[in-house]
């Protein structure tokens, strides 16, 4: 009976509220290729890349694989099921995590992951860039200047997909990064890169959930007698007389005919032209304060009849989500993605990065220069060549 009770005890303190894991790939095994599906029937094969299974050229570990976009100048399409359905609802959050490693120099290319609605209908073959998703998540880079993390949510309201309409950061250099994301049922969100924070905030502030509170009155006009100059011309300034017979330019007074000059052959001598000092321009009134002047008109603002509030804008998968997939188009490939986790609990997606990103990090940063030292030996040598020349 006491051992029971103790037992009974004991378990209730040790177990909190419990993380659900709807979601951990780490593609390391073999049998990935039957948990993803490729979307073979997105594109015409010419356009489609494939996916290598590798832990890449650097790494800390080379029996740690992920999945790795190769093929220039192409389409990649995979997605795979959650281990179990995601639904959206008020004692839940949402946490999608993956890596994310740029092996190539990466000058244009998305590598965001999607948590899509599926459902039964889903066709995994199919799965492209025209499914529809709930989450669209992660790093997209083109040129030097559009480098930035996405965020875009479903909104069961609008049933639309959202932009958040500030800028996050993203890393475009070659080595591992870890990205997060957690929506709330509070209506917030925020994105951790390598589990710092960079960008959190309320869903309603940061994404066009909601119409505006009040819009300009649309019964309201300016009045046609409204003033709205506040400067007029002076009318008792008038032009002073011969005003406009004053020249633009002069011949200048102390041009002298050289001694050189002949008329017969050069022609007549005339002095070179010079800005008239006196000339002003033409003449402009002064202008004085306008005694009419009303200040400028202010549209009166009403309620917004359109305005709804949505306290469910965190529900991205309302009718729950089912899986998860890559869509993207790459030109040069290279991106090597690892270690995705779909939870309800930042703490577990902590965990996961403890166990996974965080113990590869250091191992793969020391391979990742190693190799670029090898691979850029004699640099500075080639750069100040005379010094070898002895
Ligand atoms: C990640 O962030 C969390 C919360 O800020 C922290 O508790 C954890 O120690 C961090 N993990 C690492 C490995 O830095």
């Amino acid at each position: 009976m006491k051992f029971t009770l103790l037992t009974v005890l004991a378990a209730a303190v040790a177990v909190p509220v419990t993380a659900e894991v709807y979601l951990k790939e780490q593609f390391n095994d073999e049998a990935w290729t039957s948990r993803w599906t490729e979307s073979k029937d997105w594109k015409p094969e010419s356009d489609m890349g494939t996916w290598k299974h590798t832990a890449g050229e650097w790494y800390s570990d080379e029996a740690d694989k992920g999945i790795q976009t190769s093929v220039d100048a192409r389409f990649f399409g995979i997605s795979a099921p959650l281990d179990k359905p995601y639904t959206s609802s008020k004692d839940k959050d949402l946490v999608i995590q993956y890596s994310v490693k740029h092996e190539q120099d990466l000058d244009c290319g998305g590598a965001y992951i999607k948590l899509l609605p599926g459902g039964k209908s889903f066709q995994p073959a199919a799965f492209g860039g025209e499914s529809p998703y709930a989450v669209m998540f992660g790093p997209d880079i083109c040129g030097s200047s559009n480098k930035k993390t996405h965020v875009i949510l479903h909104s069961n309201q609008k049933d639309e997909n959202l932009l958040i309409n500030k800028q996050v950061m993203c890393e475009s250099d070659s080595v591992t990064h870890l990205y997060t994301l957690v929506v709330r049922p509070d209506n917030t969100f925020e994105v951790f890169v390598d589990n710092k924070s960079v960008r959190s905030g309320n869903l309603a502030d940061e994404f066009d959930f909601l119409e505006p509170k009040e819009i300009k009155d649309p019964d309201a006009q300016k009045p046609e007698d409204w003033v709205d100059k506040a400067k007029i011309a002076d009318p008792e300034d008038k032009k002073p007389e011969g005003y406009d017979d004053i020249p633009q330019e002069l011949p200048d007074p102390d041009a002298v005919k050289p001694d050189d000059w002949d008329d017969e052959d050069d022609g007549e001598w005339e002095a070179p032209m010079i800005d008239n000092p006196e000339y002003k321009g033409p003449w402009k009134p002064k202008m004085i304060e306008n005694p009419d002047y009303k200040g400028p008109w202010v549209h009166p603002m009403v309620p917004n009849p359109d305005y709804k509030d949505d306290d469910e804008m965190f529900m991205v998968c309302k009718d729950t989500c089912t899986h998860v997939g890559f869509e993207l188009w790459q030109v040069k490939t290279g991106t090597l993605f690892d270690d995705i986790i779909v939870t309800d609990s930042l703490e577990e997606a902590h965990a996961f990065a403890q166990e996974t990103f965080f113990k590869k990090k250091d191992g793969e940063k020391e391979m990742y220069d190693k190799i670029q030292a090898e691979r850029q030996p004699e640099m500075p040598d080639m750069v100040s060549g005379e010094t070898l020349s002895y």
